[in-house]
Parts: structure tokens; C-alpha cells; sequence
């Protein structure tokens, strides 16, 4: 009799680097700022940058191929594709697209949003379809562009962000190498951080309009969101790891949103985790939302840092509020 398969297995990893990158002294070309209160404050030194040629799901795609490379996974294979993004080329969903450049012919494919948590309740999403043997072979892309909708003029915001995409493929095995997971959502912290729709009214027929607007750029509380991090983050991970069986001491390496090397540092430290034992690579890339956990995973898995075997405990934290952290068994 054939086994059934309904664990996940993460077996590879992608990422797409763009060639055009801003340093924090081009920056302060732009903005009053300098490269020392950047890193002092954030840890970033340069984001990568979309150009005007380049689309979000080449982004997404370049991750996708590289990871189902990485997995010697063929795109006909794939049963699924989720792109977790708030920045797709259409407002319909980007991730069709990104089946059609990859010719993942037989994928049914769709977007989620849900800003820096996009990537960890995209990989949490994806193995409830594997769970229940629906899906056999699953791409979970993470990709952003929030330069898109970044305020260029406010010094306060426009340091943080940078674009990129990030890609895991995941198969189904008879071990389930998603051990544990934990996620949040409180939309009464929402006005914390913003790219809200503002509709005007547009008149249609005599008594009534239509909506006409556009998206406002990003608009964030920093010091909120920093203090919501430093608490929700450790908390989660460790509800993730007590559905896991695990504890803190259990992590092997800890992959978190790379939003900013103090908060980084401020979780890692609240879980007794030692910094050669945390993954961060946010100096290059600034906050990429929803690609920065598989951004960082796919570095330290090239690099032969994270090796088969190694128990992986990530998390993802943004706008909503959203937060949630996934522990897993890499390879
Ligand atoms: N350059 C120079 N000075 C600056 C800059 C800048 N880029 N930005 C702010 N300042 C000034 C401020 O004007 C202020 O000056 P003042 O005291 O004279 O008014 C001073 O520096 C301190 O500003 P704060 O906002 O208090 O700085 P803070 O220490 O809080 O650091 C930061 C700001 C880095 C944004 C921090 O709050 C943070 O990292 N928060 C978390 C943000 C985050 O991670 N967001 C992403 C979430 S993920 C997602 O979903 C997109």
C-alpha cells in the first residue's frame, strides 16, 4: 500500500538580488540624514531598489527559479504558488503572473497580503494544503517593492525599506518538518503603520459618486512599532516552539523579519539565542516586508550556515498589526 504524504518539507530556497542598490550616503542626498544615525539606529547600510523597468513578479520569479533549482523541483511539478507581497504589479494578484514566467502550467497561483508576517502566513498556509494531501508540491514566494509607495521626503521611513523577493519550495514527505506555529493579527494597532487607500469622490448620476483615489505612501509610528515588536516577537516564537515540543534552547538558528538590527538583537537576547547563531543580512538589503525571511534563509543556506537537519525558528512581524513565528526542520 502507498504511504500517504501529508508532512512539509522545506527543500530549497531562492532569491532574487536586484543590480541597483542606494547607500545610506546617496540617501542623505535626498533626505537630512547621515549613514552613522542609519546604522547607529537600524543596522542598514544600502536597499536594493526596483527599477522603472522591472516588475514584481520578475522579482518574484527570479526567487521562484532559483529555488525550485536549489529543490531540482520542474516548474510542471507545482501544484501550488502563494506570492506574499503588498506591492503586486495588480491589484488582482501578481502570482498568476509569476506561474505564467515561471511555466508552472499546472499551479494554481495567488497572492497574500499581509505585510512583513506575508512570508511565515504564506509558508503556515501552504502546509495546511499539504497537510490535508490536497497539494504535493508547494512554491511560497515572498516579494516587495515598498519603494514603490515609500515617502522619498520623510527621513523617518524612507531609511528602512528596500526591495527584494526570497523563495522556499515545499514537498511533501512522511515526516512533517513544520514542527510548530503561532500567528496574530490586531487590526486596533492598524494607524501604527499604513498604505491606506484615500478615496475621493467622484460624482456619477444626480445623488450619487464613485470612489476615486489612490494609495497614500507609507505612514508609520516607529517608536509603537518597535515596542510592539520587541514584545509580540519573543512571546510568539515561544508559543511556536511550546506547540513544537522544543524550547529556546532548541534554536539552532533564528531568521526574523529583518526590519532592524536593535530589534533583532533585542529578541535574540530576551531568548538567551547568541548573535553568531542569528541570521541577519538586513545592512544590505534594508526591510524587504514580506521577502526578508527567505532573503536571509536562502543567504545562510548557500553560505552551508543552515545545514539539513537544523531546527530553523523564524518569525515576521508588520503592518495589520500582523505577527507570527514558524519552527522548522530545515532540508
Ligand atoms: N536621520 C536623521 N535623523 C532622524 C531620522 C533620520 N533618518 N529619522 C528620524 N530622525 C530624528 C527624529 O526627527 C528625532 O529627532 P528629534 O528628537 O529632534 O525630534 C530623532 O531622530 C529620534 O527619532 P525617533 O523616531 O525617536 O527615532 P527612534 O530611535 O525611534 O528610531 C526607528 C526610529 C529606527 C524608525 C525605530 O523607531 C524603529 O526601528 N522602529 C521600528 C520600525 C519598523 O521596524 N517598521 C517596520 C515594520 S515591518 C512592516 O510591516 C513594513
Amino acid at each position: 500500500m502507498q504511504q500517504i504524504q501529508v508532512g512539509v518539507s522545506l527543500v530549497g530556497s531562492g532569491s532574487a538580488r536586484l543590480p541597483v542598490f542606494l547607500s545610506n550616503e546617496e540617501l542623505g542626498q535626498v533626505v537630512d540624514t547621515s549613514d552613522e544615525w542609519i546604522q547607529t539606529r537600524t543596522g542598514i547600510q544600502q536597499r536594493g531598489l526596483l527599477q522603472a523597468h522591472g516588475s514584481l513578479s520578475d522579482l518574484a520569479a527570479t526567487a521562484g527559479q532559483s529555488a525550485l533549482e536549489m529543490a531540482a523541483v520542474g516548474a510542471t511539478e507545482v501544484d501550488l504558488i502563494i506570492l506574499a507581497t503588498s506591492t503586486p504589479d495588480d491589484l488582482f494578484g501578481s502570482a498568476a503572473q509569476v506561474q505564467a514566467q515561471l511555466g508552472a502550467t499546472r499551479a494554481v497561483a495567488f497572492d497574500l497580503t499581509a505585510a512583513c508576517s506575508g512570508f511565515v502566513f504564506a509558508l503556515v498556509t501552504a502546509a495546511q494544503y499539504m497537510r490535508n494531501g490536497v497539494y504535493k508540491t508547494v512554491l511560497v514566494i515572498g516579494a516587495d517593492a515598498l519603494s514603490r509607495w515609500t515617502d522619498w521626503t520623510d527621513r523617518r521611513t524612507c531609511v528602512l525599506f528596500g526591495d527584494g523577493a526570497g523563495a522556499v519550495v515545499l514537498k511533501a514527505s512522511d515526516r512533517d518538518r513544520l514542527l510548530g506555529f503561532e500567528m496574530h493579527s490586531d487590526g486596533a494597532l492598524n494607524g501604527c503603520l499604513n498604505l491606506r487607500y484615500q478615496a475621493d469622490s467622484d460624482p456619477l448620476v444626480e445623488g450619487k459618486t464613485v470612489q476615486k483615489g489612490t494609495y497614500q505612501p507609507i505612514t508609520m509610528n516607529g517608536k509603537e512599532v518597535y515596542r510592539f515588536a520587541v514584545k509580540r516577537v519573543p512571546e510568539v516564537i515561544e508559543k511556536a516552539l511550546f506547540r513544537a515540543d522544543l524550547t529556546p534552547a532548541d534554536i539552532q538558528w533564528l531568521v526574523l523579519h529583518q526590519a532592524n538590527q536593535r530589534i533583532l538583537d533585542a529578541v535574540a537576547d530576551r531568548l538567551k539565542v547568541p548573535s553568531e547563531r542569528v541570521v541577519s543580512n538586513m545592512a544590505r538589503y534594508g526591510n524587504t516586508s514580506a521577502a526578508s525571511i527567505p532573503l536571509a534563509l536562502d543567504e545562510a543556506v548557500r553560505d552551508h550556515r543552515i545545514q539539513p537537519g537544523d531546527i530553523v525558528a523564524s518569525a515576521g512581524f508588520g503592518a495589520g498589526l500582523t505577527w507570527g513565528a514558524a519552527i522548522f526542520e530545515w532540508g
